[in-house]
């Protein structure tokens, strides 16, 4: 791959599928300098994903968090109206279309028939590796996966993980993109399914569905003990740091006084099944107790605003 580690404006990004995540990726890529182009099997999707853009660039301006004019930043996205046309001259594209591997293997085949030679591509995948729907393709060496949380201009990790067929260059391709739009790069280094973050949800998630299965805690408990309690840490550091500063003598000493603690709770979960549908109808009926359906859109945006506070107070934060 004679390919330099650079998207320029000559060079865009194409984001392909503009929903939730390809929206987002649109505005961290286009505020970080880098020409966008926006594409989505349903225009419409697409045609919102401007404005919708444009609205988040106000608000990320209204706290502060830009350094040029929101409308500078629009300027550089614009919608492409197929897929061949997204990618053309693209230096990069950052998939987000459906999490199924009928839908991504299609899209890569897609992607390859109309791709030059040195186009990289990055999927925003949530737990399918990409060797499941990216080998032996011309386009192969060129795919990895790389995994946002949502919303991605908000929150800055993002895992890289590469397929058997993707070529170490890809992978320094990737890694310097991606810092160099402000992302907090982790590297996956074996593939597994769900990568490292969502693999660490799922731990948490499984624990949450169980608690409230046996009635230990309502919905609400459950969420006030993360958000009270282990999210405050989170915030700056994370589980290996955390357990080792709690036991005067450190990891080791933490592990002999609570590790046995630990096993014999995991060994209460080696039976779960998935989470079933009267389980599923009860949560819904909580949260929807607390959030009624018409009110999620609004609810989103609250937290893209407290995001954007936590961020202001980061920054601030590390001026100390
Ligand atoms: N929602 C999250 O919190 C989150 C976080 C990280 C990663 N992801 C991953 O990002 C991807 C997208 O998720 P989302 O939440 O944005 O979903 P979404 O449903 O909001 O958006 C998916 C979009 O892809 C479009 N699409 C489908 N097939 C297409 C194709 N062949 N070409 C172009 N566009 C196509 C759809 O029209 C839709 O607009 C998934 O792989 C998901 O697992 C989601």
């Amino acid at each position: 791959m004679s390919r330099s580690p650079e998207v320029t404006n000559d060079r865009p990004v194409a984001i392909i599928g503009a929903g939730l995540v390809g929206a987002g990726w649109a505005i961290a890529f286009a505020r970080a300098g880098l020409a966008v182009r926006v594409y989505d099997a349903n225009p419409d999707t697409a045609a919102a994903a401007l404005p919708w853009a444009a609205s988040q660039l106000d608000a990320l301006h209204r706290h502060g968090l830009l350094e040029e004019a929101p409308q500078q930043i629009v300027a550089r996205l614009t919608l492409a109206h197929s897929l061949a046309e997204a990618v053309d001259g693209a230096a990069y594209a950052q998939e987000s279309v459906l999490e199924r591997v009928d839908v991504k293997r299609r899209l890569m085949q897609d992607i390859d028939a109309v791709a030059d030679e040195t186009l990289v591509v990055g999927s925003s995948s949530s737990g399918i590796m990409a060797s499941d729907f990216a080998l032996d393709l011309a386009i192969s060496p060129r795919v990895l996966i790389a995994h946002p949380v949502n919303p991605p201009y908000l929150v800055p990790v993002v895992e890289l993980v590469p397929s058997r067929q993707t070529a170490p260059q890809t992978v320094a391709f990737a890694d310097t993109l991606m810092r160099g739009i402000g992302q907090s790069v982790v590297h996956v280094r074996k593939e597994i399914e769900g990568f490292v973050l969502n693999r660490l949800q799922a731990a948490l998630l499984r624990e949450a569905w169980a608690l409230q299965r046996d009635g230990i805690a309502s919905c609400e408990d459950i969420d006030k003990t993360v958000r009270d309690g282990l999210g405050w840490r989170w915030s700056f550091m994370g589980p290996f740091e955390t357990i080792d500063l709690n036991a005067p003598g450190g990891v080791a000493d933490y592990a002999a006084r609570l590790g046995p603690l630990y096993h014999s709770i995991a060994r209460s979960r080696i039976g779960d099944g998935p989470w079933d549908e009267q389980l599923i109808a009860r949560v819904e009926q909580d949260r929807r107790s607390q959030l009624p359906v018409d009110q999620l859109a609004a609810r989103r945006d609250w937290r893209e605003e407290r995001l954007m506070e936590f961020a202001v107070a980061r920054r601030e934060a590390k001026r100390d």
